[in-house]
């Protein structure tokens, strides 16, 4: 049987022939290659964080304190990274984390992720700001475990069509971000002024939908003053800061999808979340973007999986950057990671294309660093296979 480690043969056996992998093998080395390619607003966009970016280097730190403890001579001959999640079988625990905006980056945009993470047969989280609807998207990768991430507008009525366009349209789990009814203070795109949706890029569900087309006095295709009104008003419905704990509770009545709320660092919130419907909550400070001095998403884990893993699905995104990380979080108690800016950049240099030699990517460190550490399944790792060093 084959396993995700191979590519790494693959590559050695090309090498005879002269050839050497076209895009970077480490996270590092394709936010460097991307930020040489990308227009720098695109890249301050995808590589900024909020203020001052402490929260997206602790996220960083928090993984480099704990370190795995490897075991030897355990039979790994037959290794297998699959597993189920809400039901639905991957072949990993890893799936792309929704991203918004893609169109800034490539025109392959969410159709490219879409059909790269479907080809290898792992889960994607389509942004609600994708650059094409979910309806293209879910026409590009018919079959695949496609979520679709809700941000919550302030007309219900638009957020019950959102929803339940996701179901109509074959996406097999609804997540709602909770931690962004307003963009974070992020120091890089204030720089530029760029701020995308204010040029239309990424609000095509908006823009397709037939509730927020009912709130605009002309379509937006119409003229380049409709389409204008048409952005003010998605600027003005896009966030809802008076959003609270008990209204949730609607989304049972629009779908019958399972449900994860994403952006959840306090035991206190998953707990809620689990009382008022959820069935799964994603561990995440959305990659540093949002409160500067939170802490790492990593660091909030243990305490969530103490309050909740029991009951429901656990998951957990924020500097995931190789396969140790993914081998940390598991053992930590998440059941999957969610993937962020690695696969953009991937996305930023070479398209579909780019994203599947992430993934691969990802997937062949993953695959070796458990095997070498001497696991032949993920669902063997736990506390017991790592240490907590003091560093610094
Ligand atoms: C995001 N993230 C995000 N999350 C979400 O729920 N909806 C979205 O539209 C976006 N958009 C978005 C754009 C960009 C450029 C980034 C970098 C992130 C957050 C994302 O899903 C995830 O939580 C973070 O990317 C995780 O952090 P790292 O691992 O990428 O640093």
């Amino acid at each position: 049987m084959g396993h995700f480690g191979d590519v790494a043969g693959q590559i050695y056996e090309r090498g005879v022939a002269g050839e050497r992998p076209e895009l970077p093998m480490t996270a590092e080395g394709l936010e460097a290659a991307a930020r040489a390619v990308l227009p720098a607003e695109a890249f301050a966009y995808v590589a900024g964080g909020a203020s001052t970016e402490r929260t997206m280097a602790a996220n960083r730190e928090a993984f480099a304190r704990w370190r795995i403890v490897p075991r030897m001579l355990r039979g790994v001959t037959e290794r297998d990274l699959s597993t189920t999640l809400l039901g639905a079988p991957m072949a990993a625990p890893i799936l792309t984390a929704p991203i918004g905006a893609l169109g800034q980056v490539h025109p392959d945009a969410d159709l490219g992720v879409t059909r790269a993470a479907a080809e290898i047969g792992l889960a994607s989280v389509l942004s609600t700001l994708s650059s094409r609807t979910l309806e293209e998207v879910a026409a590009a990768a018919p079959d695949s475990g496609r979520w679709f991430q809700l941000y919550w507008p302030r007309d219900p009525e638009l957020a019950e069509s959102l929803v339940r366009r996701a179901e109509t349209a074959g996406y097999r789990a609804v997540v709602v971000t909770v931690d962004t009814w307003s963009l974070g203070w992020r120091p890089r795109d204030l720089q530029l002024a760029n701020l995308p949706f204010l040029r239309g890029e990424g609000i095509a569900n908006y823009l397709s939908d037939p509730v927020f087309r009912s709130r605009l006095d002309a379509p937006p295709e119409e003229s380049v003053q409709a389409m204008h009104r048409a952005v003010r008003h998605w600027a003005a419905v896009f966030g809802n800061p008076g959003l609270s704990w008990p209204d949730l509770s609607v989304l049972r009545e629009w779908t019958r999808l399972p449900i994860m709320i994403k952006g959840i660092c306090h035991p206190d919130d998953a707990r809620a979340a689990v009382d008022h419907g959820a069935d799964g909550v994603v561990v995440s400070n959305h990659g540093g973007r949002q409160v500067d001095g939170a802490r790492a998403a990593l660091d909030c884990l243990p305490d969530v999986v103490r309050a909740v893993g029991e009951r429901v699905a656990v998951l957990l995104d924020s500097g995931i950057r190789c396969g140790a990380d993914v081998l940390i979080a598991l053992a930590l108690g998440a059941q999957a990671v969610l993937l962020g800016r690695p696969w953009v950049y991937g996305l930023g240099l070479a398209g579909q294309r780019g994203v599947e030699h992430v993934l691969r990517g990802i997937l062949g460190d993953l695959d070796l660093t458990l095997a070498l550490a001497g696991y032949a399944r993920h669902s063997e790792v736990g506390a017991h296979s790592l240490v907590r060093e003091r560093v610094g």
